[in-house]
This record gives structure tokens, sequence and C-alpha cells, in this order.
């Protein structure tokens, strides 16, 4: 289990070790549920994806600010030189706030408000558009305010990415982006305001992509958008966008692709379609979000209860759904381990239930694990990207914890919430008191 996942590693008492820092150690220090994140494997992830790409010249990695907003990562990934891919005005907060400037941030997202796109144009970032109507929005703004904007288009290149349905974003009947049949009238309608400075062309096809083809089928569609851009209407373009969604290994027998892999595949297409179109290189943007900081965050879990039904053993640990939704809402898989029995053998089959009042709330299902006792603790894996993040207070539980650690020495980055959290917004009225 531990093979594909060098920054995981057990110690010499057994116990499981992230990042060099011993796991179990950090839940009692801290205390549990905790996610806890290893900075150097984050610092790996993205020099891996950035250098996969070198070969082609001017290449971006702008980081997909929804995998995982703790700041604290995004200083480490604005310090690597990473941009930002943003999707909210929350998330353009964040951005700005850990330094970055206005042309290192795209701002994505399908339905953007007035003052989101506003807010946008103040920051001078680049907005990528997803439909006509957006652009009639962004175009009254600019005319209204006297300013300026760099814009983008997010074409939907109608593949299938072969993922979960939830997490594919580029089909003929998803809700994103700008069908082909559209995107020349897009485009020529900016071109024709000259407040808006067209610079790029922008896809993202679904997310936990573990082939090379949908990527070779979208980018041979999206630079035949590009080749008609510059022939039809004369444009050519700043740069091309090409997402993110590569996968990762949440188990040993899933497939999987690297980026140095989806370099090999696509470059050649890229090369061939510029020869083609006689078009100049554009600049290069990719958005990975869960290969940059998935496998560099587990989420820890104490166990309380050991119940055994006549159909199944439950494990129940202090955590649920509410902190890793991942299982609950895609069925997805993260690899268990017993942190303080690390070195053992699988002894019995259990499901890991959740602390939620659901039955969907399992957070592992028939797993081959050594045997479990109270107060052990359970580190799921590969809980870097979508876990924090998707938190949650259903059942009135505070978010727990977060711990970054580098080389071997942890550093708490978000205090646990507590119980006036869960009331710090609301207002009951007097008359109800
Ligand atoms: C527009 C856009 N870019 C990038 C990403 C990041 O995807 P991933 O985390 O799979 O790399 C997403 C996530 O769905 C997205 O919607």
């Amino acid at each position: 289990m531990l093979d594909f996942r060098p920054h995981l590693s057990i110690n010499e008492r057994g116990h499981l070790a992230l990042g060099g820092a011993d796991l179990v150690e950090l839940a009692e220090k801290y205390g549990t549920p905790l996610y806890v994140y290893d900075e150097q494997r984050i610092r790996e992830r993205y020099r891996e994806f950035r250098d996969a790409f070198a070969g082609y010249g001017d290449v971006e990695v702008c980081y997909a600010y929804k995998a995982n907003t703790s700041l604290a990562i995004l200083h480490i990934l604005r310090s690597e030189g990473a941009g930002a891919d943003i999707v909210s005005e929350g998330e353009l907060y964040l951005a700005l706030k850990v330094g970055l400037s206005g042309d290192k941030i795209i701002f994505t997202g399908n339905n953007k408000s007035d003052r989101e796109l506003e807010k946008a144009v103040e920051a001078g970032v680049i907005i990528n558009l997803d439909s006509l109507h957006e652009l009639e929005r962004l175009i009254d703004i600019v005319e209204a305010e006297n300013a300026e904007a760099k814009v983008s288009f997010r074409v939907n290149p109608e593949v299938s990415p072969e993922t979960h349905p939830h997490l594919a974003t580029g089909l003929r009947e998803s809700k994103f982006g700008i069908h082909e049949d559209i995107v020349l009238k897009a485009y020529e309608r900016a071109m024709r305001c000259s407040r808006l400075n067209v610079v790029g062309i922008h896809m993202h096809i679904g997310s936990q992509i573990t082939k090379t083809e949908p990527y070779e089928e979208a980018t041979r569609r999206l630079f035949d958008i590009i080749g008609r851009l510059k022939r039809e209407l004369g444009l050519e373009l700043e740069f091309a966008d090409l997402g993110g969604g590569v996968g990762i290994r949440y188990s040993g027998e899933q497939s999987y692709i690297t980026p140095a892999q989806l370099a090999e595949a696509i470059l050649p297409i890229i090369e061939e379609k510029l020869a083609e179109y006689s078009l100049r290189k554009p600049k290069l943007l990719f958005e990975p979000g869960r290969y940059i900081v998935g496998d560099a965050g587990v989420m820890l879990a104490r166990v309380y209860t050991i119940k055994r039904t006549p159909y199944k053993k439950f494990i129940g640990c202090d955590a649920g759904f509410n902190l890793l939704i991942r299982p609950a809402m895609y069925g997805s898989h993260h690899d268990v381990v017993v942190a303080n029995k690390a070195s053992l053998a699988p002894a019995e089959e259990v499901t890991i239930a959740g602390n939620l009042c659901e039955s969907g709330d399992l957070l592992a299902k028939d797993r081959l694990l050594p045997e479990i006792e109270k107060g052990d603790i359970l580190a799921f894996l590969d809980a870097g990207a979508y876990g924090f993040v998707m938190a949650s207070q259903y059942n009135s539980r505070p978010r727990c914890a977060e711990v970054l650690v580098n080389n071997g020495k942890a550093e708490l980055i978000r205090y646990a919430e507590d119980f006036a959290d869960l009331v710090a917004k609301q207002v009951v009225p007097k008359r109800l008191r």
C-alpha cells in the first residue's frame, strides 16, 4: 500500500508516518479527528507537474483552489510559483490574500454573479467566460465602469473523460462551457468590444481522469477551434488552458496516468495542430488540483465503537461525511491504515462507519484490516483534495483542526472549531428568546 506513496512510511514503533511525522503522536497531540498534510509532497507534486511540460516552453500551472483552500497550502504553492484557478469571489479573496497578482489568476466558474464579474475586473484577473449571457453581462460592466478586462472562453469539447458522472464536465449535455456551434460567435462578439482583450481559450473535461485518450481527443478539438479562430476571425490567442483533472491512485489496483504520460500524449498533438494551422505557440495553462494536494493529506479518526451485527462488523470512529464526504458523495475509495498498528497483517473484514445519523455515512466498506480495538487511530489516505474543503458542521459537529508536516516537524494550520462556531453567525429574533 505504501510502495506508491513514498511520503508515507512505517516507523520503528510500527506507526504510520507522513512526511516523517508519527501520525499517532499527532493524533494524541492535536486530538481527533484531524487532517494532516505533507508540505514536501505538495511541492514535489507541483514540480513534477510543471517539469513534465517544461519541454514545451511557456507553461503555467494554475493550482485549482477548489481542491484545498487552506491558507498555508496556498502559500506553499504561491512560493513555488503556481498561479490560481479560481471559481468564486471567495477564492479570489484568498488568491489576493496570499499575494498573487491578477495576471496569475484565472477566474472560471459557470454562473458568476454581477458582483463577481465586477470584482474580477477590479482585480485584473483573466475572466474565463462560460456563456454568451455572461459575456453580455461583462460587457455591460466594463462599459459602465470604463474598465478593461482580459477574457477567455471555456469551451465544451464534448468528450467523455470516463470518470464518475458527477466528475465529468465536458460532456455534450454538461452545464459547463460553450459548445462549438456558437464558440466563434462568442469570440467575434467579444472582439467587437474594445474594452475586452480576448486572450485565451479553456477546457476542463472532468476530474479523477486515469487515461490519456480523453485529453487527446479534447486537445484535438480545442486546437481545431483555435485554428478556426485564426482562419475565420484572424485571432491568435496568447494561451490555451487545458484544465485539470489528472487522477491520483486511490488504490494499488486502480489505473492511473502521470503528468509525464499526459505530456507525452498531448504535446505532439499540439505541435501537429500548430503546424496545421500555422499558429504562433500559445502559452499552455494547466489547472491541476487533486494531483497536487490529493495524496499529500490524510484524515485521522479515533475508534470508539466496535459493533457486530449478524451481517457485518462495524468500526465506529469520530469522523463522518461531514469531514470527508467523498465516499458518501461519489462512492469513492480511500485506503485505510490503522496508524498505531501499521505493521500488523490484516486479520478481519470490517466496515468503517462515521458518527452521523445517516445510513450513507460509511467511510470505508468491507476492508481487510488488523484487528481493531477502541482507541485505535485510523488514517484515511489521499484525503488532501476535496476533503476538508468540503467539510460541514452537519449534526452540529464542529469542523476539525488541520496540521502541516514539514520534514518531520508538525505545525497547526487551522484550529478546530468549537461549539461557539456552530452559532457564530446566527441570530435569534428577540421575540423567540
Ligand atoms: C475548471 C476546473 N479546473 C480545474 C479543476 C481541478 O480538477 P482536479 O482537481 O481534478 O485537477 C476543476 C475541478 O473540477 C475545475 O472545475
